[in-house]
């Protein structure tokens, strides 16, 4: 059994990250942690939306899914965030999310959590490493302790080899070109492994 609470924070306009928090999800319930899946809140004006019936479709079947709020970083150990990339950097609805974060940096509340980047984009070589190493960058302003995947299992060479995050290609029908799910799973079960290390350490 584990003792670490786990937030999963994504963006999705299409499915994607929606998908990989998921299989992250699934993963780390089964690792035994406390598991809360939440959303940055969508920002696009609604006309942005309905142009693309793809967006309009996921997000209207994820109406459900708890909008991201400072309490569930101030309750996790460990983070995982899932992001499209949106020209080699965060979207803006993540942004907002991480720019509301001020006062518990300034409190020291976000120091020493646990955290882990995931990404997708239409290009095999379209931005996503360079999306989770700008979110890694406030991840380091915060304090916290990246727990990168590395090369520490198999399923990273099987799903594109990203060291920094599992991360995966779209197709125009909105396909994933790699499999990525065993990826994105031992990513989630290594970030919780990570948090109860730092957690035992800090008692
Ligand atoms: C404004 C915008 C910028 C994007 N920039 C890139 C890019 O630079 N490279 C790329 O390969 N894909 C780019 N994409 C494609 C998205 O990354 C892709 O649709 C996304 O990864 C799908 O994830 P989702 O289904 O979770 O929304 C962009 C999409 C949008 C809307």
């Amino acid at each position: 059994m584990s003792n670490i609470n786990l937030a999963i924070i994504y963006y999705s306009s299409t499915g994607t990250n929606y998908q990989m928090a998921k299989w992250a999800e699934a993963a780390a319930k089964e690792s035994g942690a406390e598991v809360k899946l939440v959303k940055a809140e969508e920002l696009a004006p609604q006309a942005a939306i309905e142009s693309n019936p793809a967006w309009k479709k996921h997000y209207e079947e994820t109406r459900d899914v708890p909008v991201a709020a400072l309490d569930d970083l101030e309750w996790a150990d460990a983070y995982i965030f899932s992001i499209p990339t949106r020209f080699g950097n965060l979207p803006a609805q993540m942004k907002q999310f991480l720019d509301t974060t001020g006062g518990l940096w300034f409190q020291g509340k976000l120091a020493n959590k646990v955290v882990s980047g995931m990404s997708s984009a239409s290009n095999s070589h379209g931005g996503q490493e360079q999306t989770i190493l700008a979110l890694y960058t406030t991840m380091m302003h915060w304090g916290a302790i990246i727990a990168a995947p590395g090369y520490t299992d198999q399923s990273a060479f099987a799903s594109g080899g990203n060291p920094y995050g599992t991360s995966v290609t779209v197709d125009q029908e909105g396909n994933m070109v790699e499999d990525v799910q065993e990826a994105v799973k031992h990513q989630a079960r290594r970030t919780i492994e990570v948090a109860g290390w730092v957690k035992a350490g800090m008692k």
